[in-house]
């Protein structure tokens, strides 16, 4: 019996889980590149010792893709499970309590980078569908594509997907790596924000400047480039990007009111992140800003002098990476040359502005009436005996919009992850009970996927 099976091999499951996090495999960080690969390689043996064929890992101009399959019969439903076994930078290493590649277990967590995001929650699928080989049998073909960039942007894995329609053919993708709204509220996400980041540069005098000689005198990069950036929003909260707004697709009063049965307390909220207040857009409720609406923020800002001490210096330049979050049928493109337009287009006489384009996705939303999030939502109902709430995220995952595209298929977000695992910050964590509840849950959606799809 799986039960069983899966009870009998928890300390085991544990212990590889345990082994893959020692590896730091920081995509975005040249100095671990061996590491990456050496993640890329131990996923690769654990999919074979699982019962998958082929697998095997494909070359990109990047970091390897891993991939297996188990094709069990041509008349059954493939599903196309998706991962990442890439993680975040773990800096700065001194917050962590902790060091992040050895992971810990304090209080039922595990903590190291990447423990949810996403090596704690695609290892579930390999676990899940060793127990099923092992077992019952699986009762749908499967692939499995693991990739190693997604922290920056899968660069490399939209090519390799447009090159290998066939390879990845299939009905379904199976995603683990976004986040329920709690342990007794499972919800699954129905929808993703895109993503449009760009790194802007203020050039003002050709030196740094004497702030007393000079001062009063030249434009101040940091003071115009923090000047620009307070104008990209009003007094609403609103973007005021001209032409920002034009795409979005509102909701109807009635998809709000629906969202809005997700519960909810703000006090909680506000006291987890030692905060007195939330703020944003006018008009929307917290969990509206943060997954229904698009956003602009500043995600680091630099320039001048930063050591200890006081330096009278009128600097040369500043610099800020600024990351919007898009929603339907905002496009990364679009908004990126909206952005780049508008800001050079408020800036003063006396620097000029350069507007750097990063990486960028495409939104999600996918429909709740299919028979692939049917089959997801009853898994949680056979697992957790309860039926998930569903939510749009406010992440992005930009690979997804492109598999739509490319293959033609939706894809079922079905993460396990919580808002306290502090996904990309220290001391990220991920539950016990959320490793093995998921472990749990998702041989019922190849359950339910399979009697549905009859
Ligand atoms: N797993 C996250 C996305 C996520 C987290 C979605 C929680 C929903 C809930 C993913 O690994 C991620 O961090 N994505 C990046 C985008 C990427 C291009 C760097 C993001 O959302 O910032
Ligand atoms: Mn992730
Ligand atoms: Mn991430």
């Amino acid at each position: 019996m799986l039960i069983d099976y899966l009870d009998q091999n928890r300390q085991r499951f544990l212990d590889e889980l345990l082994d893959l996090l020692r590896i730091p495999s920081v995509s975005a960080d040249s100095k671990f590149k061996d590491d990456v690969r050496h993640a890329a390689e131990f996923v690769r043996e654990k999919l074979d010792a699982a019962g998958l064929d082929d697998a095997q890992l494909f070359e990109t101009a990047g970091h390897p893709i891993v991939f297996a399959q188990k094709m069990v019969d041509p008349a059954l439903p493939t599903v196309l499970v998706y991962g990442h076994y890439d993680v975040q930078p773990a800096d700065p290493y001194e917050l962590w309590k902790t060091p992040p590649f050895e992971p810990t277990i304090r209080n039922e967590r595990i903590y190291a980078r990447g423990a949810c995001d996403d090596k704690g929650q695609f290892y579930m699928h390999i676990k899940a569908l060793e127990a099923m080989l092992a077992t019952d049998g699986l009762p749908c073909n499967v692939k499995v594509m693991i990739e190693g960039e997604e922290e920056v942007g899968s660069d490399h894995l939209g090519t390799f997907v447009a090159q290998n329609r066939e390879l990845l053919k299939a009905d379904v993708i199976l995603i683990s790596d976004t986040s329920i709204i709690s342990n007794e509220t499972p919800s699954l996400e129905a929808g993703l924000r895109g993503l449009s980041y760009v790194e802007v540069e203020v050039n003002g005098p050709n030196r740094d400047l004497h702030s007393g000689v000079y001062g009063g005198g030249v434009a101040n990069p940091i003071n115009v480039l923090t000047q620009m950036i307070a104008s990209l929003h009003d007094e609403q909260g609103r973007i005021t990007i001209p032409g920002f707004y034009d795409q979005v697709v509102d909701l109807t009063d009635a998809e709000r009111a629906e969202l809005a049965k997700a519960p909810f307390d703000l006090t909680e909220y506000e006291r987890d992140l030692g905060i007195d207040a939330v703020m944003g857009e006018a008009g929307y409720s917290t969990n509206e800003r943060t997954s229904i609406r698009p956003t602009l923020d500043v995600n680091g800002i630099w320039g001048g002098y930063t050591g200890e001490g006081a330096k009278t210096v009128l600097p040369a330049k500043a610099s800020a990476k600024i990351s919007m979050r898009l929603v339907p049928n905002q496009t990364p493109d679009e908004i990126t040359e909206l952005f780049t337009k508008h800001f050079g287009s408020i800036a003063p006489a006396g620097v000029t502005v350069e507007v750097r384009p990063h990486h960028g996705g495409l939104p999600y939303v996918t429909p709740t009436d299919s028979v692939e999030f049917e089959a997801a939502s009853r898994a949680f109902e056979d697992a957790w005996g309860k039926k998930p709430i569903p939510t749009r995220g406010g992440g992005s995952i930009p690979i997804v919009a492109l598999f739509e595209q490319e293959l033609g298929v939706k894809s079922i977000l079905m993460g396990f992850g919580l808002d306290i695992d502090a996904l990309h910050s220290p001391n990220e964590s991920y539950g016990l009970f959320n490793f093995y509840k998921g472990i749990e849950t998702i041989p019922y959606f190849y359950k339910n996927y399979a009697e549905l799809k009859k």
